[in-house]
């Protein structure tokens, strides 16, 4: 993005350039479905996703690890006219009382933590019972991972070095993380109708650098090969019968609920 960083027309092109390359984000991660419900997101970054929670009627709260994306989600929810609460935090210990949110969504983010299944516990710990969890995490089994070991593994004389640590040295961050379906359900598993799904990106056949497959052409790749993992699923309601250790002898009470 070319435009001044802070500046609306910034704003707009980042906003331009990741639904132009991602079209699909709007309909898998239901944006405008929480019209007065509380929106959690983790990992906001410059709160591209966290303007159109807010566009859709949520009352949003978004944390990031980094200064530079809390300040510039804040300023970007603000110059488009919206309120929400933005500040820096850490994932594996979100600073929120348990059970808060509607929605807790976070993209792209939890595998760049070194502790992911903590950042999955506290996703939960923070979902009202009866919320909806998404969160999406990298697809080990996928064509993008594929094509990394293909580059970085077998043309750099590397055959033997595994789809992880070709991602973990190679894609972004240094220490990514990429799971396969069954791991990543295995972060979620205290959740109700879980969902794991991939989706092809962009990102999953490039030509080059900038050079990525056309869209029509990209929708011939198999689902289950997209680099995207998409976790949902819904945090069961509270247990009616929970040990309450503050009472004498710690004997187990029915809660009201
Ligand atoms: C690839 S960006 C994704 C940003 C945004 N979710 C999006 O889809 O555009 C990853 C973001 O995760 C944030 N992040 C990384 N580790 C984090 C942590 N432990 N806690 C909170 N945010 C973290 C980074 O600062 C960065 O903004």
């Amino acid at each position: 993005v070319r435009e001044v960083e802070g500046s609306r027309e910034f704003f707009d092109e980042l906003e331009r350039q990741r639904y132009g390359g991602d079209p699909f984000m709007h309909r898998v991660a239901h944006f405008d479905a929480w019209r007065d419900r509380r929106v959690l997101e983790v990992g906001c970054g410059l709160g591209t996703d966290l303007l159109q929670f807010a566009r859709g009627g949520a009352r949003v709260t978004a944390i990031d690890l980094t200064e530079r994306g809390a300040s510039l989600a804040r300023r970007r929810l603000g110059m488009y006219g919206f309120a929400g609460d933005v500040e820096v935090g850490d994932c594996e210990r979100l600073p929120f009382q348990s059970d808060r949110f509607d929605l807790v969504y976070s993209w792209g983010v939890i595998h760049h933590t070194p502790d992911t299944p903590a950042a999955a516990r506290e996703i939960v710990r923070v979902c009202k019972p009866g919320g909806t969890v998404m969160v999406m995490v990298y697809h080990r089994r996928s064509l993008f991972a594929f094509q990394a070991w293909l580059i970085y593994g077998l043309l750099h004389g590397k055959p033997f070095a595994s789809l992880s640590r070709v991602i973990s040295e190679n894609v972004e961050s240094p220490g990514t993380k990429a799971f396969s379906r069954g791991e990543a359900e295995s972060l979620f598993s205290g959740l109700e109708s879980l969902r794991v799904f991939p989706v092809v990106t962009r990102y999953d056949v490039r030509l080059g650098r900038r050079w990525f497959l056309p869209e029509w052409l990209r929708r011939l790749i198999p689902r289950g090969v997209g680099w995207f993992l998409v976790v949902t699923g819904k945090k069961g309601p509270v247990p009616a019968t929970v040990p309450d250790r503050s009472l004498d002898g710690g004997e187990t009470r029915s809660r009201a609920t």
